[in-house]
């Protein structure tokens, strides 16, 4: 072995001895309750047979997109889903990515320089820290939701500052206090952005536009790989904003555009989104009834959350690792998130609800999680 292959290797061995050894795990007949796919489009048929008829009535389109979107790989059907993702989230223009994260990447990235500041969320998503990493500005966190906590860190902001939260958070499924945090952000003159990947969906405009706070937050992230059923991202925002990250954010410029089938298949998603009231509602009380079917001592482990996303936290990764290896046994899809994903102390089992889901499987699901909680 080479001194790199014995590093590496050590590193795995210390992985494994700590039992938190990362594989990958093929597709599965169990109970889906761990995928982003809250209302069912990825697995929708109506939605595969309309991104086919779409594709079928663009005979002219090509297989990729040859190229990055400055050079060949620009498609005014890419120029105008844009408007029209900005339009149905109610912002003035908006810039596709190839994913969520290369969307964090790209904005953070590009948009503080030295001498300016970014505070996050101490619970914000790894693609907004790497972003707020590669960018040369002063960084800091902030306790998670914590009003005080932010404001301590307004006061020590350098040049241009972005406070950045997510609207719904991926790992635990709770909404921050979005008015007190654009309150204080204002009063300190900083600038909000709101990762919206987990709200989009059960809100369907997101959650920013929901209450009508677009015109006050200064960039907002939509992904399209959760309750879209798709791939790719689209940062949101003004104008100038966009024309910005054409020019400077990296993750947009060196790389090659999505192909055709993908924005088509973004397309279709987002006209099934406007008349997915049904599902909407289905997932809403599916969410009610699993807090309903949840006893009082498992209530207590159950972090707040009105969200797909719940979370039941063991406080040991061997207890998270042993509720889901449970509830696998029995059929039932979830997954124990251990330290150092989570903070020490925090280690769950994640639970994500569906449209999907049926009451007879939420039912079952929740008295094996009592049953658990109860021995
Ligand atoms: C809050 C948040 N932002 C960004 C991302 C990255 O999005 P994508 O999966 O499209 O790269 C995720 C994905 O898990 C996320 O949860």
């Amino acid at each position: 072995m080479t001194a790199a292959e014995i590093y590496l290797k050590s590193k795995l061995d210390e992985r494994q001895s700590s039992g938190i050894y990362r594989t990958l795990k093929s597709e599965n007949e169990l109970l889906d309750f761990c995928s982003n796919d809250y209302l069912g489009f990825a697995r929708s048929a109506v939605l595969k047979n309309s991104i086919d008829q779409e594709i079928q009535n663009h005979p002219r389109s090509l297989n990729g997109s040859t190229g990055s979107r400055l050079l060949s790989g620009n498609l005014k059907y890419a120029e105008d889903l844009e408007k029209s993702i900005a339009a149905h989230h109610q912002y003035a223009a908006g810039l596709l990515f190839n994913s969520g994260y290369d969307a964090n990447i790209g904005l953070l990235s590009s948009l503080a320089q030295r001498g300016d500041t970014i505070i996050l969320d101490e619970l914000i998503h790894a693609s907004a820290i790497d972003g707020a990493r590669l960018s040369y500005a002063n960084r800091y966190s902030f306790k998670h939701n914590d009003i005080e906590s932010l404001e301590a860190k307004l006061k020590l902001a350098k040049g241009n500052c972005y406070v950045v939260i997510e609207s719904v958070y991926s790992m635990d499924g709770d909404t921050p206090p979005l008015l007190d945090i654009l309150n204080i952000t204002e009063k300190y003159g900083a600038h909000l952005i709101v990762d919206e990947a987990h709200a989009v969906g059960l809100y369907p405009k997101g959650l920013i536009a929901d209450l009508g706070l677009q015109n006050r937050v200064f960039a907002s992230l939509a992904t399209f790989g959760k309750a879209l059923g798709s791939h790719g991202a689209i940062v949101l925002g003004s104008d100038t904003l966009r024309q910005y990250l054409v020019n400077f954010a990296r993750s947009f410029i060196y790389t090659t555009a999505a192909s055709f089938h993908q924005l088509a298949a973004v397309k279709m998603a987002y006209q099934l989104l406007n008349g997915a009231e049904q599902e909407i509602s289905t997932l809403k009380n599916n969410i009610k009834l699993f807090k309903e079917q949840i006893s009082l001592e498992s209530l207590y482990l159950l972090l707040n959350s009105d969200s797909p996303v719940q979370c039941i936290v063991l406080k040991s990764n061997n207890k998270a690792r042993d509720m889901a290896n449970i509830l696998q046994n029995k059929g039932f899809d979830v997954r124990a998130i251990l330290s150092p994903t989570v903070a020490a102390g925090t280690e769950r089992v994640r639970i994500c609800l569906h449209s999907f889901n049926t009451a007879d499987e939420i039912n079952k699901l929740a008295t094996i999680i009592n049953q658990f909680i109860n021995v």
